[in-house]
């Protein structure tokens, strides 16, 4: 049975990856700071083991993949956090926290699971962006922008260094997304019709629709996938000039 780690898997995202790969035949290692819904997420999963821990933690880090005794075959990194706020008006706290859990996070936990793949020679690691980090910041939203930026240039890195050790390493970059962080935006009908409106294929994402590319990305159909960043967003990041308009 083939071993898989999922940060922020108590979350809407995470939780939708660990099932779907819990379903594929992976012993899944729940890792998330918020323990109570870890517990829920735990109990409909198959195969799978709650990890609670803060990813900004190397100790923390360490402690979870103890627990877990195995060397993962694959890692997500999904956990992620958003405070908004204009930039003028933003705590440095704030700004802090995101950098920290988005891209710190994400090179802590990447690093204490590669050492482990490298002594292994295999290994997979799949690190959740977003479109935010793609050119396309949205306005008030802190810190969130830049960190996913960092996410993809990171996965960069990690995939030039450790391609050699056996270690694939790809980003994903969702759009709009109905789940987890973002579910609120889609509550009101107005709202939800808006975005819809601004997608080239006119619907919002689900968080299956990230979770089918996270498991393409850890399968062998996408072998020769290496240090790319994958944008699942129905079209949106290439519209910028959709509504310009042209007889
Ligand atoms: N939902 C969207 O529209 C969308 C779009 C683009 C990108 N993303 C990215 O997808 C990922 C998942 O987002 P989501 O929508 O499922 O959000 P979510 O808030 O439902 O899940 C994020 C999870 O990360 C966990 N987490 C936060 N800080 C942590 C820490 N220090 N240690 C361990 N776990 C911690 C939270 O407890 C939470 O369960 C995030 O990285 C997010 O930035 C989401």
């Amino acid at each position: 049975m083939k071993n898989l780690l999922v940060t922020g898997a108590a979350g809407g995202i995470g939780s939708e990856i660990a099932t779907y790969a819990s379903k594929k035949g992976y012993r899944v290692g729940l890792m998330d700071a918020n323990h109570e819904k870890l517990k829920e997420v735990e109990a409909e999963i198959e195969n799978s083991i709650s990890l609670p821990v803060d990813i900004t933690s190397e100790e923390s880090v360490k402690h979870a993949l103890d627990t877990f005794a195995e060397t993962p075959d694959g890692l997500v990194n999904c956990a992620g956090i958003v405070r908004f706020g204009n930039l003028l008006e933003q705590q440095v706290k704030d700004f802090e926290d995101v950098i920290n859990v988005n891209l710190l996070g994400c090179f802590i936990v990447s690093c204490s699971v590669a050492r482990l793949m490298k002594e292994k020679g295999s290994g997979n690691i799949v690190n959740i962006s977003s479109i935010s980090g793609g050119k396309h910041p949205a306005i008030h939203s802190g810190a969130y922008a830049a960190s996913k930026a960092g996410v993809v240039m990171l996965s960069e890195q990690m995939s030039l260094e450790w391609g050699k050790e056996g270690i694939r390493v790809n980003a994903i970059s969702p759009g709009f997304i109905d789940a987890g962080m973002s579910a609120e935006h889609y509550v009101d009908p107005v709202e939800r019709k808006k975005r819809e409106g601004m997608v080239p294929i006119q619907k919002i994402g689900s968080a299956k629709d990230i979770a089918n590319v996270v498991m393409f990305l850890l399968s062998d159909e996408s072998s020769y996938v290496h240090g790319e960043n994958i944008v699942v967003d129905g079209g949106v990041m290439n519209s910028v000039l959709a509504n310009i308009g042209r007889n």
